[in-house]
């Protein structure tokens, strides 16, 4: 089928986007409000941009019930510009979910769900770098300041991320949906131009 979204009605570019540019890495965002109150909600519009500089990008729509209002993620990132993204893992998934509900400003998702807010597994401290208004979403770039990654998941010969045994979640499509990655590895090494041509490869 084709679509034509300049035709389809709203809402048919994310439920085909959603399921076609998948599975998607989940950025658990930390970050405060002006008064240190802490909020935490989950990005699947996200991934690293660029490493020299660091750059990551999330993609944060306005509220649902008022689309001109931003979440709080993005209004606490204009207004302290910091943040955190913790990696999702399996073990926090149920308290991820929790935080993505849609609480008002003064409830902190971070007591709900129960965080204690010692340090997930892995995370990276962003700075704002820029923030894009796009019709009522907003792209925000964060400069990576810092890494944080639990000894027990770093090879410091690279240093690497153990990531087969991090088991960080991404997610597919909308509605619920979520893969593992502890048994998604499968190596291609990657073809030189020499052994392309010397056609051993
Ligand atoms: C796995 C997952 C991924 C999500 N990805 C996004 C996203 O990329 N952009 C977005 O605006 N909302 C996304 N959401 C919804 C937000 O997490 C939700 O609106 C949250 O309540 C926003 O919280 P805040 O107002 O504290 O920032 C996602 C939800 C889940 C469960």
């Amino acid at each position: 089928m084709n679509f034509d979204l300049e035709r389809e009605p709203a809402g048919h570019a994310y439920k085909l986007l959603v399921g076609l540019v998948a599975p998607r890495p989940i950025a658990l965002i930390t970050s405060m409000d002006e008064n240190g109150k802490l909020n935490a909600a989950p990005f699947s519009a996200y991934n690293y941009l660029c490493t020299d500089p660091p750059i990551i990008g999330v993609g944060v729509t306005n509220r649902p019930d008022q689309p001109f209002v931003p979440k709080d993620t993005a209004r606490n990132i204009r207004r302290t510009g910091e943040f955190v993204v913790n990696v999702v893992t399996e073990d926090i998934a149920e308290k991820m979910n929790i935080c993505a509900t849609d609480f008002p400003p003064e409830i902190s998702e971070v007591e709900l769900a129960g965080f204690a807010t010692a340090p997930s597994h892995a995370a990276l401290e962003c700075r704002e770098y820029t923030t894009m208004e796009i019709g009522r979403s907003r792209i925000i770039l964060g400069r990576v300041v810092a890494i944080y990654v639990e000894n027990r998941y770093v090879d410091p010969t690279g240093p690497y991320v153990k990531a087969d045994q991090l088991h960080a979640i991404g997610r597919m499509n909308g509605l619920g949906n979520y893969v593992r990655t502890r048994d998604a590895f499968m190596t291609i090494p990657r073809i030189s131009y020499e052994e392309w041509k010397s056609g051993k490869r």
